[in-house]
């Protein structure tokens, strides 16, 4: 039975992704913070969907909450086919976790860079595996070298974009690692929770993009094809295309580097 995992499966474009993949016959794991969002897709998916449904409640903002959902995973599945990465959550202002990282740099990178590294054993198991990054696609850049966790100039939304660079060089290191494809997806402006805690006027922005945005099952339809029939090593698309993606190997080396420094003590 192929296997799906999904971050941020509760909600938006992840749960659309798990229905999917549930609807094809796969085993799906989804994974959030929510329980009744997590009851919800148990409950969609039915009693004909047995154990192949299951919804594990976990922060992935935090280290230890990733390395459980790895033990968890790696205990189950022996081998992944998809891997999507999907969670986030916005914050107008600065917040650091219980490990002292910043927020977004924990839950929209590290978490993913926990993940993808502590999964690639199963998925190089499967054999046709694919991960989907939820990253820039190379538009959100530049990196800030010097203030990776945002100290300075807190950019509010922009904090999601900076991770999403991050996850753009993780994305090419990863491939170069393990030669397992990887997908960089920007879906565009998608009608979706926007999970996140927002000042008073980027509350009012959002609320307009929960609406005005592309419904969630167009940005579905877009990125399927990738998943379906992933091309080897990196692959960057905006809203259904394939565009052009310089791989930084050398900066992604060195951010390699700095994540390997800043997990050695936790
Ligand atoms: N929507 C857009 O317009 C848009 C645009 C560009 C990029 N993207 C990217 O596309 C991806 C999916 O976005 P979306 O808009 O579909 O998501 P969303 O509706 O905002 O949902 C966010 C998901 O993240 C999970 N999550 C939040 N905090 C978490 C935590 N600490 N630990 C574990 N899970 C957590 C939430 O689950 P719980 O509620 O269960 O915690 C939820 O499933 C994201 O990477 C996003 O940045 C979206």
């Amino acid at each position: 039975m192929p296997t799906a995992i999904v971050t941020g499966g509760t909600d938006g474009i992840g749960r659309a992704l798990a229905d999917v993949y549930l609807s094809r016959g796969h085993d799906v794991l989804v994974v959030g913070t929510n329980a009744e969002k997590g009851d919800a897709f148990l409950r969609a998916a039915g009693s004909a969907a047995g154990d192949r449904a299951r919804f594990l409640r976990a922060d992935l903002s935090l280290v230890a909450g990733n390395r459980h959902v790895i033990d968890w995973i790696t205990e189950r599945y022996a081998t992944i086919d998809v891997l999507i990465l999907g969670a986030r959550f916005h914050r107008s202002t600065r917040v650091e976790t219980a490990d002292g990282f910043e927020s977004n740099f924990a839950l929209y990178y590290l978490s993913r860079y926990l993940l993808s590294h502590g999964l690639a054993d199963p998925l190089r198991r499967a054999e046709h595996p694919v991960v989907l990054n939820f990253g820039g696609a190379g538009l959100t850049g530049p990196v800030r070298w010097d203030d990776l966790q945002l100290h300075r100039d807190y950019p509010g939304t922009g904090a999601l974009g900076h991770s999403a660079a991050l996850c753009d060089l993780l994305g090419v290191h990863f491939t170069e690692v393990y030669a397992v494809p990887c997908v960089l997806n920007h879906p565009g402006v998608v009608a979706t929770s926007f999970a996140g805690e927002y000042d008073a006027a980027t509350a009012a922005h959002v609320d307009g993009l929960r609406t005005s945005g592309k419904p969630v099952a167009e940005a579905v339809a877009q990125i399927l094809p990738f998943l379906d029939a992933p091309s080897p090593g990196l692959t960057a698309v905006l809203e259904g295309r394939r565009i052009a993606f310089t791989a930084d190997s050398a900066g992604a080396a060195r951010l390699d580097d700095i994540t390997r420094k800043l997990l050695a003590g936790l």
